[in-house]
């Protein structure tokens, strides 16, 4: 594997889940693989979880890890081309990128919607530049328009917990006081999608996603009809993405709170989120702290989804 970005990158997703369950089951398994072998992550914005559980797949892999935050400590860096560097800016991507490359085998990178240009953003520039010019496979640890690895430990989560083969999982947007790009709830539906389960999607009127994400989802603005019978919940806050209002905060209805009278109109679902989650904006306290939230085993399989696509790239580099 050179490049995971999306969830065409994975290929079959059976195997891969299938690939996830082996390692999660013997994670040293593959001590060796990685001896010798530098990661470099770097971060434009902050991290807890990718942070910890990518370092923590690829020390499971007997590699050696560096990390970069480029905002504390490093140089400024210019993204576009043909800009007079008389500001700010130290340093252009155009040279740091391939310096990066020469430090280490396999880079992650973590750089999130600026909201400053759509087509910036939709275009992945910061990413695809490391793509380009890195000379090293590159994986997203959370990019503009998709968070993979994120989306592989949730499709994990779910068919660990999952008592249909087809089950109905609800993403619903939820409210939130800063405008959040629409990485995850983009990825998460492009992988439910890929895996064919029952996919309804539900959010306020202003908030639809881009469709080459939502496919073929349902899409139902009543969230208490979407609700009815799901097995998972999945809630996630986003700004909105259609024009004129990308990057906006277009609602703050609190109505749209996951709370136990919502799960209770549920299949007795579970509840996920991918963590850090605002506490009594996105879901109250008694649902995220119920039997059925499932939030911290969500966020372990971090580790695993980075561990399977980490091996893949070691094994591409033999
Ligand atoms: N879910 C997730 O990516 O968490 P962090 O932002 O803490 O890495």
């Amino acid at each position: 594997m050179k490049k995971f970005t999306t969830v065409n990158d994975i290929g079959n997703l059976d195997q891969a889940v299938k690939e996830a369950l082996e390692v999660k089951n013997n994670r040293f398994g593959y001590s060796d693989l990685g001896r010798n072998r530098t990661l470099l992550m770097v971060f434009f914005n902050s991290s807890l979880r990718t942070r910890l559980s990518t370092q923590k797949a690829a020390l499971n892999l007997g590699m050696n890890v560096i990390v970069l935050d480029v905002n504390q400590g490093a140089w400024k860096l210019e993204t576009e081309r043909g800009v007079i560097m008389d500001g700010d800016k130290a340093e252009h991507m155009l040279e740091a990128i391939p310096v990066m490359g020469s430090y280490c085998d396999i880079i992650g990178v973590r750089s999130f919607a600026r909201f400053e240009d759509k087509r910036a953003d939709y275009d992945e520039e910061i990413l695809e530049q490391f793509i380009k010019y890195s000379g090293r496979p590159v994986f997203s640890m959370e990019a503009a328009t998709r968070h993979p690895l994120q989306s592989f430990a949730d499709l994990i989560t779910i068919e660990e917990h999952k008592l249909t083969k087809r089950p109905k999982v609800v993403m619903t947007w939820a409210p939130h006081p800063r405008a959040l790009p629409q990485a995850v709830p983009n990825s998460f539906a492009e992988w439910i999608n890929a895996a064919d389960y029952d996919f309804v999607i539900t959010h306020p009127h202003g908030y639809e996603l881009d469709p080459i994400f939502t496919q073929n989802a349902r899409i139902e603005y009543d969230q208490d009809k979407a609700l009815e019978g799901a097995a998972f919940v999945y809630a996630k806050n986003w700004a909105a993405y259609t024009d004129p209002n990308y990057g906006k905060i277009l609602s703050t209805d609190r109505s749209w709170t996951i709370d136990s009278r919502k799960m209770a109109l549920t299949n007795n679902a579970y509840f996920m989120h991918c963590l850090p989650v605002r506490r009594n904006m996105i879901v109250t306290d008694d649902v995220i702290e119920s039997d059925r939230s499932i939030v911290i085993p969500e966020a372990a399989n971090r580790e695993i989804s980075a561990q399977v696509v980490l091996k893949r790239m070691l094994e591409s580099l033999k």
